[in-house]
């Protein structure tokens, strides 16, 4: 199984400050097999909860993810949520693990990974949440803040929406601008569901990697 062999990848360093590998399921939990799901939703990397508890965005950024796809109409259950690097990259801030962006090689060594699941999941629509999924699946020049929402078409793959991603959002200077980037997550997340042809309504079928 994919998700027990990405534990044991040497690929890169990452998995030396890790917990584990944290790599994509429908839900917290989900022990359904089989996949085929409309959208895949794509993050950076697990953050500290993630890699304590082995599933992808379970902390405070995949709560407000959760509260943008319920406004959405979309069923999370129902979606496939992974990330583009499968192992938490930290430093020590006192007794805290403060996230560090990973680097362009460790994206790379970590790709194959992303590739088996997009393969296995097939998804209909891929949703990039935030830059660091964006321009791992639509190349380093990808703008979020000029592109985001929109639908890229890229060769040998499905459609790619990207959006704001949850942990931005939190770090959102005003209230005003956070409520602004909510709305835009919501509504990516829409046109994104639109394009799977289920507008809002994420189909019910069985899926997960398990
Ligand atoms: N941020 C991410 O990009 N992914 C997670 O799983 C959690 C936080």
């Amino acid at each position: 199984m994919l998700s027990e062999a990405v534990q044991r990848c040497r690929g890169c360093d990452l998995y030396r400050n890790a917990t584990q590998a944290v790599f994509g399921d429908l839900e917290a939990g989900s022990a359904v097999r089989h996949p085929r799901v409309d959208l895949m939703l794509i993050g950076e990397q697990p953050g500290d909860s993630e890699d304590r508890e082995g599933h992808p965005f379970v902390g405070p950024a995949g709560k407000l993810l959760d509260k943008c796809l319920e406004e959405a109409g979309i069923d999370r259950r129902r979606v496939y949520v992974t990330n583009a690097v499968k192992h938490f990259k930290w430093e020590p801030r006192g007794k805290r693990r403060i996230h560090k962006k990973p680097s362009l090689r460790e994206m790379h060594a970590c790709r194959p990974w992303l590739d088996a699941e997009l393969e296995t999941v097939g998804p209909k629509v891929i949703v990039c949440l935030g830059a660091t999924a964006a321009q791992a699946l639509l190349g380093s020049g990808f703008k979020v803040t000029q592109a985001h929402g929109k639908v890229q078409r890229v060769a040998g793959s499905p459609p790619v929406v990207a959006t704001w991603h949850p942990s931005a959002i939190l770090r959102a200077p005003t209230d005003e601008e956070r409520h602004s980037q909510m709305r835009a997550l919501v509504e990516d997340l829409r046109a994104a569901a639109k394009t799977a042809g289920t507008a809002g309504k994420v189909s019910r079928r069985k899926s997960g990697l398990k």
